[in-house]
């Protein structure tokens, strides 16, 4: 009990009750909006008469520690504490190595954002006005009444059973053989790839990668204290001769990490002649391929691609992992990595000991999205609202970026190259006419790239596509006479 005051015979009792009831205040025991005892509870409590208390109230309620409600009680006010116990710690100082190296790759607190008003095409997060909310709203409602308080209640660390399910078999219709393999539900992409890398990796591995490649996964990489290497990118994906010679005579890497499907940042799709003979390559030396599977579904010709998993058969040498970030709802973040049955047994451990589970709620929901056909339904809508935009976008950069490079076959993004012009001067002028992209030096293993755009255009209208890409032309334009 919070009221357990011993009074003395020294001083008055009167005042030995105002000066606890306000300690309790200074140290936040007693805080701002709670209810006191009556005036006769307390007298009981502390074994006083009630007519002292009623004076203790009255002290303190015009010192403005309390304050009456006729009908209501009597209520701790909002005055400010005054507590002389609080300690100031220099957090700075304290953190440690990990968290600062975090805090420096925090590239949404250190790059430009953009403003209210501005033309975006900094974010490749998809376009919410697409996001079917009565739809979803059925959905959640069906499955609540369905699972009841199951799925409220503490889950599987591997995820929601009919989830898993119905990834296997939406898997297994892109050619992955599931014999011997398993599904964990991750928290999106960026947990499967942080959880991979915790079970295989050392401070100090090599890990093999495109260059330029996805910042987030150089962000994790860095962060697990890896040795990036990075292999150049060419029209139809990785350089695998350079790979070859990197495996040939570089240091033995522990892992590859491609991303084989509207690869981020360049948008190129690598094509299925050099999956197979990437696969091959780096089987033959024994490399475990991390396979980022980020959205195969946003391909706008009809033409299917086999993921390097599925090209895999039997083998267990791919760990594909999956999100629906860039088509669905990024907020949901599930994801999920498709691998070798006892490797997954080893990343569930991992993924109980972070977090217990992804939550059951939101994977039942995505489960019932799936299931009764929306998923299919919402893609077929994204892939013609998207296709739209990205024509548009390949029709204005030809018009207006004097690029000399261009690439992006599908997904939400372009990425431009523009020999002798440095991205981030353009930004800055760009940012001061409202025009806001990334500039591409971000997704870089080795500090080049610094000619390089990369353009999104999911969340920006069609006008704004037009009108924003003159403005970076313009720019463009302007930097190149300087030279
Ligand atoms: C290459 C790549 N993979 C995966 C993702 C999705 O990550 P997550 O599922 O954590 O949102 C992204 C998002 O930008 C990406 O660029």
């Amino acid at each position: 009990m919070i009221f357990d005051l011993k009074l003395n015979d020294k001083t008055s009792k009167k005042l030995q009750i105002e000066d606890y009831i306000k300690k309790l205040i200074n140290e936040g025991l007693l805080q701002s909006g709670e209810k006191l005892p009556s005036t006769r509870e307390m007298g009981l409590m502390l074994k006083v008469s009630r007519n002292t208390i009623i004076k203790v109230y009255e002290t303190l309620c015009d010192e403005g520690f309390i304050s009456t409600t006729k009908g209501k009680g009597t209520f701790i006010s909002g005055k400010k504490i005054r507590s002389n116990t609080g300690q100031h710690l220099k957090w700075g100082s304290i953190i440690n190595d990990y968290t600062k190296k975090a805090e420096n790759l925090d590239i949404i607190k250190h790059e430009m954002r953009s403003k209210k008003g501005m033309i975006s095409f900094d974010s490749i997060s998809p376009d919410k006005n697409l996001f079917d909310l009565e739809e979803f709203k059925r959905d959640f409602l069906n499955i609540l009444s369905l699972e009841g308080n199951n799925i409220l209640n503490y889950g599987y660390a591997k995820g929601y059973k009919p989830l898993i399910d119905c990834l296997k078999k939406y898997m297994s219709d892109k050619g992955i053989d599931f014999e011997n393999k398993d599904i964990l539900i991750t928290n999106g992409f960026t947990e499967g790839f942080d959880i991979v890398l915790s079970s295989i990796t050392e401070p100090g591995d090599k890990i093999i990668c495109e260059n330029p490649t996805h910042n987030t996964a150089i962000k994790l990489m860095k962060l697990h204290d890896l040795n990036i290497t990075g292999i150049a990118m060419e029209e139809d994906g990785i350089n695998a001769f350079e790979l070859e010679k990197e495996l040939k005579e570089g240091r033995p890497p522990k892992a590859a990490y491609l991303i084989p499907s509207y690869h981020n940042p360049t948008g190129i799709v690598m094509s299925s002649q050099k999956r197979l003979s990437v696969l091959k390559l780096l089987n033959n030396y024994k490399v475990p391929i991390i396979e980022d599977g980020f959205n195969e579904e946003l391909r706008y010709s009809n033409s299917t691609i086999t993921p390097i998993a599925a090209l895999n058969g039997r083998g267990n040498s791919v760990i594909y992992i999956g999100s629906f970030s860039k088509i669905l709802f990024p907020g949901m973040r599930i994801g999920w990595i498709a691998a070798d049955k006892e490797l997954i047994s080893y990343l569930e451990s991992i993924k109980r000991s972070r977090n217990i589970h992804t939550s059951f709620l939101d994977q039942a929901i995505l489960y019932e999205y799936l299931m009764v056909g929306n998923f299919d339904k919402y893609v077929k809508k994204a892939k013609k609202y998207y296709k739209e935009k990205y024509e548009l976008a390949i029709k204005y950069a030809n018009l207006y970026i004097p690029y000399t490079k261009l690439s992006g076959e599908g997904g939400l993004h372009i990425f431009i190259e523009v020999k002798g012009v440095n991205s981030r001067k353009v930004m800055k002028e760009c940012y001061k006419k409202g025009v806001i992209f990334t500039p591409g030096d971000i997704f870089f293993t080795n500090n080049s790239g610094e000619d390089t755009f990369r353009l999104s255009f999911s969340r920006v209208s069609k006008e704004e596509i037009e009108r924003g890409f003159k403005i970076i032309g313009d720019t463009i334009k302007e930097s190149l006479r300087r030279i």
